[in-house]
């Protein structure tokens, strides 16, 4: 269960209306709960709820589905499916969901066990003809989930029935965060600042890796999270320069850099915060280049942000800026060599996932939430900067949601300072 109290049961209620209010009545949707993954033997992976499952039932359980049959002129039906109560199992995993609880927390009127469920879709589609169902695209190579094994089981048993995506619908919905959405960042980014600013205190030459995310961590579980938003990456000296190094292993050398690029995941919701830091305190003059120019555009990208814009536009300009400030800095010849010295993307959609859904060419909406976060990586110099932010598109134009988290040089140096 999350530590977190959940959103109330309305926030859930309305996703699922804003969701079927797109679809005619021949559709069915049906969603599941995230499986679990074994690890080895009888342990399994730590388990997390599917955010598309979860915005639409606020369920934290595996083993749950939701059916959905829209109806926009008279009335949509909705049925949670949840797994029966097993004394059994709740000896050695606690108590299980009941239907009462399931219906308090999702707001779904309609709850049933989960062994009804392919009696109850198989006769809800008798009159539908399309079944929207999601699916993780990413990964060909991923082992099979339940509903691939239910969609294969369909697609023999009523070879009529279309199958279609409905992540572009959930992504449309996901794309503009709710205010409770937008609190609960607001809240992992006031932690993720806590756990930094203890970092920045106890950093010193000969640390590992490792104790600085422990550290991190550690102010993460303290204060409520439930768990990492992902994997921290702690990446000293020439380690900054492998992007997702979360090896975390290698000792803290005097005179190198320490990037740090962590979230803590409050109620589901994480933040995405790169920060740099010099292991002794002090930039050396080379170091401080570097930084100073990624900070540099890091600050014109967002001042050059506003509502309208597309990531495929900001990806354009994102090239521009750093073209031109890395090439004034004497990093690369040509300002369109850039990819050279900064090989990623400038950033990304933000929200339950943390590389969160939604389209490239969507226009950035009031809501929308994305990281900033160019990047330097000089490995022969031991050099690798990134600088990221998290920023809210609003009503009048931009916040930047971590905007406490400190990373101009001077405020790096001193609070190091203070603490030795
Ligand atoms: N932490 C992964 C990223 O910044 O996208
Ligand atoms: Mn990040
Ligand atoms: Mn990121």
């Amino acid at each position: 269960m999350l530590r977190t109290p959940p959103f109330p049961s309305r926030f859930f209620t309305e996703n699922r209306r804003e969701l079927s209010a797109s679809f005619d009545a021949d559709a069915v949707i049906l969603l599941q709960s995230a499986d679990s993954m074994v690890r080895n033997s009888d342990m399994e992976h730590p388990w997390r709820q599917d955010s598309s499952f979860f915005y639409l039932t606020g369920i934290d359980e595996p083993g749950c589905s939701l059916l959905i049959l829209p109806n926009k002129a008279g009335t949509t039906e909705e049925i949670l499916f949840i797994p029966s109560v097993d004394p059994e199992k709740e000896k050695w995993n606690g108590k299980m969901l009941t239907r009462d609880d399931a219906k308090l927390a999702s707001g779904i009127e309609k709850v049933q066990y989960s062994e009804t469920l392919m009696m109850t879709l198989f006769r809800s589609q008798k009159w539908r003809d399309v079944l929207y169902v999601e699916l993780n695209d990413f990964f060909p190579d991923q082992p099979l989930t339940r509903q691939h094994r239910i969609l294969g089981d369909i697609s023999r048993r009523l070879p009529g029935l279309q199958i279609r995506k409905l992540d572009p619908h959930t992504a449309r919905l996901r794309h503009r965060k709710k205010p409770e959405e937008v609190a609960n960042i607001r809240t992992s980014l006031h932690i993720i600042n806590d756990a930094l600013s203890a970092v920045m205190r106890k950093l010193k030459p000969g640390m590992m890796e490792y104790q600085v995310e422990a550290e991190i961590v550690y102010h993460y579980l303290n204060n409520g999270c439930n768990r990492v938003g992902f994997e921290a990456i702690v990446a000293g000296g020439e380690n900054a320069a492998i992007l997702h190094y979360v090896t975390n292993h290698a000792r803290l050398n005097d005179g190198d850099m320490v990037l740090i690029d962590t979230g803590g995941e409050y109620g589901m919701y994480s933040g995405d915060i790169t920060r740099v830091y010099p292991v002794n305190g002090r930039f050396t003059p080379r170091q401080r280049q570097c930084y100073q120019a990624v900070l540099d555009v890091n600050q014109a990208f967002i001042e050059a942000l506003s509502p309208g814009d597309s990531w495929k536009q900001l990806y354009e300009k994102a090239g521009e800026i750093i073209g031109e400030i890395y090439h004034r800095a004497g990093f690369i010849d040509d300002p369109r060599n850039h990819l050279a010295v900064s090989y990623h993307r400038i950033g990304h959609y933000l929200g339950l996932d943390v590389h969160d859904v939604g389209r490239l060419d969507w226009p950035m909406a009031p809501g929308t939430i994305i990281t900033v976060e160019p990047g330097l990586y000089l490995p022969d110099e031991k050099i690798g900067v990134r600088i990221e932010d998290n920023i809210l598109f609003t009503e009048q134009g931009i916040e930047i949601l971590s905007r406490d988290i400190p990373k101009e040089i001077e405020e790096i140096e001193s609070m190091m300072a203070a603490a030795s």
